[in-house]
């Protein structure tokens, strides 16, 4: 069995665990721990290696990060402290942890977790994951093929970055129904379908444990479906990019 480190660095905690490369099941139990906040570099960091070190697993890692990634440096910083910007966050981890790190945005962890194991397995097309949590993050597939940093929890939608009022924080933070923030959310995902026309989308982000609550609310002509591995999506991802 080969089996790899996924972390799941967020706005509101820091995530990991060791995955069975096979089947995207975790072998080990999920370590989770409240970002610091302000979520600085340093912060940030330190909790990371901490999630890594309470499994005791010591070989190379794959990091999901909640911004803009490219070849390992942050490009957006939304949910997380300004000082990432332009960090390389891929060299900053693996001197910490002392092992090599690959990464990636954390919803496009989540839709490769998808894509290849989970609710999107071998749907070819045009598919949309988004991730409703602290923020709202997307991850768009052609035929299986990952379309990296979209960031559409940033369109304009009623005012700017459609996220501060349609994310799972934003219903909790105004206190919303499942029937008020449902409403939000399918003028978000009508919109998100008429720019992209996606065949089918999937729901992730912690939330997602609640789907029936909300999915129902959702009415678009692309089917709508929850995360297979739920709120554990971006760990599972993020270990199957370490290998990649
Ligand atoms: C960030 C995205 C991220 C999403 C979910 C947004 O604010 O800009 O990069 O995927 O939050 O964490």
């Amino acid at each position: 069995m080969s089996t790899a480190f996924g972390l799941d660095i967020g706005g509101t905690g820091i995530k990991g665990g060791i995955v069975d490369l096979g089947t995207g099941e975790l072998l080990s139990e999920r370590v989770r721990f409240d970002t610091p906040q302000p979520a600085t570099v340093a912060g940030v960091l330190d909790t990371a290696a901490a999630v890594v070190t309470a499994t005791g697993w010591e070989a190379p890692v794959g990091c999901a990060f909640p911004g803009i990634v490219k070849g390992g440096v942050v490009g957006s910083a939304a949910n997380i402290d300004d000082e990432w910007l332009g960090e390389n966050l891929e060299s900053r981890l693996a001197e910490r942890l002392g092992v090599p790190v690959r990464s990636l945005n954390d919803a496009d962890a989540a839709g490769l977790a998808e894509m290849r194991l989970g609710a999107g397995r071998g749907r070819a097309g045009v598919v949309m994951m988004l991730t409703l949590g602290t923020g709202i993050g997307s991850a768009l597939f052609i035929d299986g093929r990952l379309v990296p940093n979209t960031e559409l929890g940033h369109l304009e939608l009623d005012g700017p970055n459609v996220e501060s009022r349609t994310s799972a924080a934003a219903r909790k933070r105004e206190g919303l129904s499942y029937e008020e923030w449902g409403a939000r959310l399918q003028r978000y995902f009508s919109h998100v379908e008429a720019l992209f026309s996606p065949d089918l989308f999937i729901v992730g982000g912690g939330i997602s444990r609640k789907a029936d609550r909300f999915l129902p609310l959702i009415s678009v002509r692309a089917p709508v479906i929850p995360a297979h591995f739920r709120q554990n999506s971006g760990i599972v991802g993020a270990a199957l990019h370490s290998v990649e």
